[in-house]
Order: structure tokens, then sequence, then C-alpha cells
């Protein structure tokens, strides 16, 4: 039995919505009574088309001084859904509205303003969005002068925005990936004119540099570029976060340097294709590698990123990633699948027998690295021999982890409307045996480490222990030990005792012997 596909006409539904006004500050509607604001709204036909035109590089951005009181005494809350990008974008969400005066929370019963960052990449990272939204509606009622928002990649969906204004009307702001740096104006907007305000803009090729930004802990992401022009077909993400676009090298060097300088300890550079940085200047040949190997020269002890596409990954990056230093030993290589068949559907642009090769040079050169890696199962038309293949891929590379998902497919995408004839049942089947193939692979890899020392960056108390401390190696794999909490943001060295699936345990000690 095929998977039943999601029915979204019935959210198309506007016949009961009135055009109040229209102007070139947008078009005012009114639908149940509620008045919305539509300043502009999402378009998939326009978030398809890429244009030529340069990207822009805009750098003055201090919210405005008539806008800095409006949060005064007002407490906010952010609730982030999905990848790390999200999670970055928060930051610079939480900088703004601390800018604004605004204060953090975690009671939701005394915030003035909530914010849901959403995510857009599965079915169910929605559902768990439009949940919340049922919860918040209570909330809502009890306190109307509640602002309620919702911005990230759900808000860049058509289906989305017409479902929230038709049967969320409860909602007062919707913004998208591209307008975020708006955000105190549209705070401004909604409080005075107390109308739902909806700013989506689709197709956006600009970059806003100094944006302020929360960052807590010794940890930081610095975004390297944005945007996707991959368009895997079962991909939502080059529609909801538009072209690729990179950050020019003197930025992200000046804010790893800033970053270092504040005695941060790591970075993580952030792309949804980091390998295609740099292939958009027009003025400059630079590219990935090059600013890996600038990165190297900055005094800070790690440097990470997220993520990489195995078409782009060449020689020359491998090369800069075997110099070491700070650079370290992991890499997250997303595969999604080990059947050249199915790679070809997904319009990945490589096979099998490509990434296996890369695989293999990679180790080659940087003899202890840990790789790690996406997976999709249940792609429609997945045969149970093209499923064999990606179990096959996942022992010949020998995984440390992977994040594992099951097709969830997305309006819009070319996928979305290719015949699935892969029962549901089949696909969980698929799903199990892979996870539990990827965790053997992880408790064998966690045994080769027992009795070497590795250097661990501390990172805080282990969840359900005070006593023990947890941090990561440069590999990226999870310690427990036992120390004092005045170690944590720290280096120390540990000496593996007991390899776990999921993490790996040992003791503090003076000296490393061998490093991992
Ligand atoms: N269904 C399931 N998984 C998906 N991913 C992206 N789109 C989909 C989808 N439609 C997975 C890919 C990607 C990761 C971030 O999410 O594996 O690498
Ligand atoms: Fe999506 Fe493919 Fe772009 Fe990754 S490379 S964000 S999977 S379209």
């Amino acid at each position: 039995m095929a998977e039943k596909k999601k029915d979204y006409s019935k959210y198309f539904d506007f016949s009961d919505a009135k055009v109040i006004s229209e102007d070139e500050t947008g078009k005012k509607i009114r639908i149940r009574g509620r008045e919305i604001h539509i300043m502009s709204e999402p378009n998939h036909r326009q978030e398809k088309q890429r244009g030529k035109e340069d990207v822009k590089v805009l750098y003055e951005n201090t919210v405005p001084e008539s806008l800095k009181d409006l949060g005064r005494g007002k407490r906010y809350i952010v609730y982030t859904y999905g990848c790390q990008m999200n999670e970055h974008d928060t930051e610079t969400i939480k900088g703004l509205l601390e800018q604004m005066g605004y204060q953090s929370t975690e009671d939701r019963k005394e915030a003035d303003l909530i914010l849901l960052n959403t995510c857009a990449i599965r079915e169910n990272a929605e559902d768990k969005v439009f949940g919340e939204l049922g919860h918040l509606k209570t909330l809502k009622l009890e306190r109307p002068g509640l602002l309620l928002g919702v911005c990230g990649c759900m808000s860049q969906e058509e289906n989305v925005v017409n479902r929230i204004m038709q049967k969320h009307s409860f909602v007062d702001m919707i913004f998208g990936t591209h307008n975020i740096h708006r955000l105190p104006h549209l705070i401004q907007e909604a409080i005075f004119s107390k109308e739902m305000v909806v700013e989506v803009w689709s197709k956006e090729g600009d970059i806003i540099e100094n944006l302020p930004k929360k960052r807590e802990g010794m940890r930081a992401w610095v975004n390297i570029m944005y945007g996707c022009d991959k368009f895997c077909t079962y991909c939502i993400v080059p529609f909801t976060r538009g072209k690729e676009r990179s950050r020019r090298p003197e930025d992200v060097i000046a804010e790893v340097r800033e970053l270092a300088r504040q005695g941060f300890k790591e970075i993580t550079l952030l792309g949804q294709n980091v390998n295609a940085y740099g292939k958009d200047f027009t003025d400059i040949e630079y590219s990935f590698a090059n600013l890996m190997d600038d990165l190297r020269q900055i005094d800070i002890p790690r440097v990470r990123f997220m993520t990489s596409h195995p078409r782009d990954f060449d020689d020359d990056l491998i090369a800069v990633l075997a110099k070491g230093g700070n650079l370290v030993e992991h890499i997250h290589l997303p595969v999604q699948s080990g059947s050249t068949e199915i790679l070809k559907r997904m319009s990945r642009k490589y096979s099998r027998e490509h990434y296996l090769d890369l695989a293999r040079k990679i180790k080659s050169a940087i003899p202890d690295v840990v790789l790690t890696t996406d997976i999709i199962v249940g792609f429609p038309g997945e045969t149970d021999e093209q499923f064999e293949d990606t179990l096959s891929l996942v022992k010949e590379v020998g995984y440390d982890s992977a994040y594992t998902f099951i097709y969830s497919p997305r309006e819009g995408t070319p996928a979305a409307v290719m015949e699935d004839n892969v029962p549901l049942g089949v696909k969980k089947a698929r799903l199990q045996r892979l996870n539990d193939a990827i965790n053997e692979n992880s408790r064998l890899s966690n045994d080769k480490v027992v009795g070497s020392v590795v250097e661990v960056l501390v990172e805080g108390e282990s969840k359900n222990n005070e006593k023990v401390l947890a941090g990561r190696t440069r590999s990226n794999k999870l310690v427990h030990f036992e120390g004092s909490p005045d170690l944590i943001g720290t280096f120390v060295h540990v000496e593996i005792t007991d390899p776990m699936t999921w993490y790996i345990k040992g003791n503090i000690v003076p000296e490393p012997v061998t490093t991992v």
C-alpha cells in the first residue's frame, strides 16, 4: 500500500477572505473576523528562480533608536526546531530582541513574546509546530496581549502560511528566513496595528552582516554561506533558504578572530553545502579549501564544519584538512543512499563508486578521521536490493554515527510527485536494520579507543548524573568522566576505559599518551 499524500487543498480556500485595501506596503485582508496585513508572501515559483544578479552585502544593521525601547520590561521565549542553521538564526533573533530591551524567560506564563523558529525538512517537524500552536492558542486566550510569531523554514512555504492565516489566525506575525533583520519593525507593526503581519520574501540574494548575536557557552556557530542550489529532488531547503551565496572571506575571518579573542574554544562553520563556498564570487578565486587554510592560522583550538556535499569535496580540501592543527578529524559527509540508481533519482550528482573513492581518499590522507553521515530510506521506488546497497556501503565506510530518516514527501519538490510504492511498514523495517548496522559500527569504533588517551573539550555536566562531566573529542565522540564542574569550558585528557554504544567512559589523566 502506498503512503497517503496529504491533501493541502483545504488550506487554500480563501473564499471567505475579503481584500480591505491594497497599496505599496502590501494588502490588507479579513479572514474570519481577523485583519491580516500581508506585506509580502511566499511564492514557490519565485523561490525556484535563481537570478544572475549580484549578491548585495549589507553592513549597516543596528536596531533604530526609535525601536530600542519597545521591549523594555518585557520577556521573550524563542522555541527552535531543526538544524544548526536554525539554532544560529535564533541567536540572531535573540540578539535583536535584547537590543530592543526584551529579556529572556523560560516560563511561558510570563512571556510577552513567543516565537517559533520552525523547520520544514520533514512532515513530522511541521506536525510538532502545529501541535505547539494548539497549546499556544490556549495561552493567547488567557493573555490576549501575548505576541505570537512563526518564522524559519515553514514560513517560506505557501501552504503553511495559508494554513496559519486560515486556521491559526491568533498568530500575530509570520516572517521568513530572509527577513530576520526586519524583526524589530515587524514587532512594531504587530503591536500598533493589532493585525496579523505577514512578511516573507521569496527570492533573496542578499547577505546581511553585523547583526547582533546572543551566543552562549564556549562553542560558536559561524555562517559561511546561505542557501543551496543543489536541488536534490526530495529537499525543500533550496526553496526555503534561497540561492547559494557566500559571505566574503574577510568578514568570516574577522568574525572568527573576534570569537578567538573572546575566548571561544571551538567554532563550527555552517552552510547547506560548504564545499560550494566561494563558487559564486565573480571578483576573486577563493574556495572552501582556501578558507580552511586561512582559519588554520587563527588561534582558536577547534574548527569544524557542517555540511559537506560529496560531489564538490575536492583534493585541495583534503590536503588542507590533512594539515590538522585546529582542523579536527571529523567530517560529516551525507551519502543519502548507497545505490547509484537512487542517487541518480535523488539528483545527488555522484555515484556509489565516487562516494566510496572519496571516503578512501579522505581516510588515507587523514588516518584518524571519523566519518558520519545522513541517510534516507524508503525513497520513492527504493527496492530491497537498493536498500541492501545502502547497508553494504554503511559497513564498508564504517561510519561512527549517522542521522537516518524515512523519506518524507515535501510539497513542491520533484520527488513528491514520483510514484511511491514502498509500504510504510517496509520503510520502518529498513530504518530499523539500518540503525542496527550503524549502532554496531559505532560500538566497534568505540571499542578501538579503549586504553587510549583523548583530548576532551568539557561541555557540561552529564544529563543524568551531576558528578559526571561530558565533553567531546576532536573527532566528536561523546565522553563521560568524573570531575569538578570548574573544568567546564577547558580541555582535559581522558583515558578511555569503557566503550558504550553512544558514548565512551574514562578517567581524567594528567598527560596524553596518544590522541584520537
Ligand atoms: N525526507 C527525509 N529526509 C530528508 N532530508 C532532507 N529532506 C528530506 C526528506 N524530504 C534529510 C537528508 C538531509 C538531512 C538534513 O535531512 O538526509 O541530509
Ligand atoms: Fe537539500 Fe541537497 Fe541542498 Fe543538502 S545539498 S540542502 S540535501 S538540496
